[in-house]
Formats: structure tokens, C-alpha cells, sequence
């Protein structure tokens, strides 16, 4: 298959960008790099560093290379920013989304697999999360995920475009090749092997969630895992997923177990063999106590297991990745 994967170069964009070229796809990827690293891409991809929201551009790029299929990773998705400038999240995953979608539809790309998030439930229900919970986004990150997941489910219907979203839970780990380098870095497993390799306290958001130890669990999924399944959702398209059911199909991608902050640190504590130190804060804004995934649907729509699901094998490959990258891609 032909693909192209926009954000290729960023922490997720990058491992399924290596998983698709070991399946033997040909990958084009599409990447500003405003939070990319253009090292990040292999150098037998053909790299674009622009933005997808250029619809003439990426009709041509897609005209042009007979693409026949689109994994739509890049996007803002950092929860804090999103609440402070919800401006450039409506710009960058809607407004820029549907420019990606109307280049696709020019071009007649009909496969289309998009990073969503688990974000689009806000405060779940009831735990495990299924896909049929209600969408009650708390923050815009998660609501401009929400509603270009509602344009896909309506250009399926009009158009005939076959779409799966992906609802990513917590990422974490690294391939042997590419991991996690983010400024600022916000995410929990980064930050632990950040506050390990300085010194210097990192902070828990918050000690009294209504959780057992009082720090909000998760549910951690390894990003290797999370290539696979992106292999298998692009598969899926090339028919229609669930005939005479849906031409946009939602999946939550996660392990369905969850784990708490402070579980996490003493797994890293044991993977690297020192104490993580830390201090208590306040919660930080949009945070829900407990987000776990039931992955029951991703299971039977792919048939996909994640692989990979112990916070030892997660925390394990990030550390190593940040031995060969001490200072991230830019200084690798
Ligand atoms: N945490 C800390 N200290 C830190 C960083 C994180 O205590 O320095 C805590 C957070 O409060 C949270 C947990 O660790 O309880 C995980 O936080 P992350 O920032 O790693 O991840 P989030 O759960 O906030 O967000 C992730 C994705 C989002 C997605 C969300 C939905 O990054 O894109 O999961 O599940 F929307």
C-alpha cells in the first residue's frame, strides 16, 4: 500500500512510520516538524516538511504519488495548552483536519486512519471505558478530536470515505530507533526518567484523587503496540469495516489495566534502581481521576493484542532510548 502519514516525524508518527516499512508498505511522510524531528524520519521515506493543512499542496503530493491510504497523526495534544490557546487547536486539528480530508477527497483517497484520543470521553462513567461511553470532552484538546471524528463518520456517509479512529489511552516506551523528546515534556514516563537522570524533583499532580494510593490511574500502552494496531487499522480499510454498519469506525487503543503515578514511579524505580524523587502538588487542570480502556472492540474489529504490556517493558525502553539520545534527536 501506498501511504502517507502526516506527523511521521513525531514520538508516534515515527515507530508506526517503521512498523508500516517493515510490513513492506511505501511511506510518504508529511511533517512541519514544529514539534517533529526530521531525524526522526528513516532516510528511505520521502519526507515533506510542510503542514497538512495546505489543501492544494497535499491534493498534488497525494495525486502525484497514487496514494492510496492516510494515517493522520500530526496535531496539538498537549491538554494544558489547549485550555490557555484553544485558538491554534481549532485551527491546527480541525481546521487544518478538514483541509487534510478535502485534499483526500479531491485526490480520491477513500482509507483513512486518524490518531484520536481517549480525551474525547473527559470524565468517563464507568470504567472500563467502551467505545460506546459518551463523548463529554473537558478540554478542547479533546473536543477538537471529538468533532473531526464526527467529520469523518460524515464524510463516510456522503463520500465513502473508510475511516478508523484510533482513541489512544497513555503511550509510553520507545522503539529501538525513535522514542519521546518533547519541549516542554509533559508526559509521565518522560518526566520520571527526566527527574532520575537530573536529580531533580519532578511533581505528582495531585495525592487525593479517590483512588486507592490517591494518584490518578491510567491505562499505559506501549507505542510498539500501538504501531501494530495502526498496521492493522490501515489494513482494515481497504473494504468497509463493519458492512451496512458504519464507514467510520472508533476504537480505543489501550491494555485494559490501569496504573496509578505512583505505581508507575516504582516501576521505574525498579527498572533503573534508584529512587525517583518527587514532591506532591496541586491536581492540574482536565485531569480525570481513572482512564481505562476496554480494548474488547479493537480486538475483534483487527484482532489486535497488545504485545507489550508491562510497565517494565514501557519504562524499559524509554530508559534505554534516552542512554542512546541523552539529549533527545538534536543532539543524538
Ligand atoms: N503526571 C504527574 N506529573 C507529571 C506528569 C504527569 O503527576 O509531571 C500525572 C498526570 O497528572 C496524570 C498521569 O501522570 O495523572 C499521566 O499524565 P500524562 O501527562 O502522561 O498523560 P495524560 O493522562 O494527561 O494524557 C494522555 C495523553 C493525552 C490524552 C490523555 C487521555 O497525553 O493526549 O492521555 O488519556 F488525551
Amino acid at each position: 500500500m501506498r501511504i502517507l502519514v502526516t506527523g511521521g516525524a513525531g514520538y508516534i508518527g515515527s515507530v508506526s512510520v517503521e512498523r508500516l516499512l517493515a510490513a513492506g508498505h511505501a511511506v510518504w511522510v508529511l511533517d512541519d516538524t514544529s514539534t517533529g524531528h526530521a531525524a526522526a524520519v528513516p532516510p528511505e521515506v520521502r519526507f515533506s516538511r510542510s503542514t497538512y493543512a495546505d489543501e492544494n499542496q497535499v491534493t498534488r503530493l497525494l495525486v502525484d504519488n497514487a496514494i492510496e491510504a492516510i494515517l493522520h497523526c500530526a496535531a496539538r495534544s498537549l491538554v494544558g495548552e489547549s485550555i490557555r490557546n484553544p485558538s491554534i487547536y481549532y485551527r491546527a486539528n480541525v481546521v487544518g483536519g478538514v483541509a487534510l480530508l478535502e485534499a483526500a477527497r479531491r485526490a480520491g483517497v477513500e482509507r483513512f486512519v486518524f490518531s484520536s484520543t481517549a480525551a474525547v470521553y473527559g470524565v468517563p462513567v464507568a470504567s472500563p471505558i467502551t467505545e460506546l461511553a459518551p463523548l463529554d470532552p473537558i478540554n478542547p484538546y479533546g473536543e477538537t478530536k471529538r468533532t473531526f471524528e464526527g467529520a469523518l463518520r460524515w464524510y463516510g456517509t456522503a463520500y465513502g470515505l473508510r475511516s478508523i479512529a484510533l482513541r489512544y489511552f497513555n503511550v509510553a516506551g520507545a522503539s529501538e530507533r525513535n522514542g519521546e523528546d518533547h519541549d516542554p515534556e509533559t508526559h509521565l514516563v518522560p518526566t520520571i526518567i527526566g527527574a532520575l537522570v537530573s536529580s531533580l524533583p519532578m511533581t505528582l499532580f495531585g495525592g487525593d484523587y479517590p483512588t486507592p494510593d490517591g494518584t490518578p490511574i491510567r491505562d499505559y500502552i506501549h507505542v510498539e503496540d500501538l504501531a501494530d494496531a495502526h498496521l492493522l487499522a490501515l489494513e482494515a480499510t481497504s473494504e468497509p469495516i463493519q458492512p451496512g454498519v458504519e464507514a467510520a469506525v472508533p476504537l480505543n487503543l489501550g491494555t485494559g489495566t490501569g496504573f496509578s503515578v505512583r505505581e508507575v514511579l516504582a516501576a521505574a524505580e525498579k527498572v533503573v534502581g534508584k529512587p525517583v524523587p518527587h514532591t506532591i502538588g496541586p491536581r492540574r487542570a482536565g485531569d480525570p481521576p481513572i482512564l481505562v480502556a476496554s480494548a474488547e472492540r479493537a480486538r475483534e474489529v483487527l484482532g489486535w493484542t497488545p504485545r507489550r504490556g508491562s510497565l517494565t517493558e514501557m519504562i524499559g525502553s524509554a530508559w534505554q532510548w534516552r542512554q542512546t539520545h541523552p539529549g533527545g534527536y538534536d543532539q543524538a
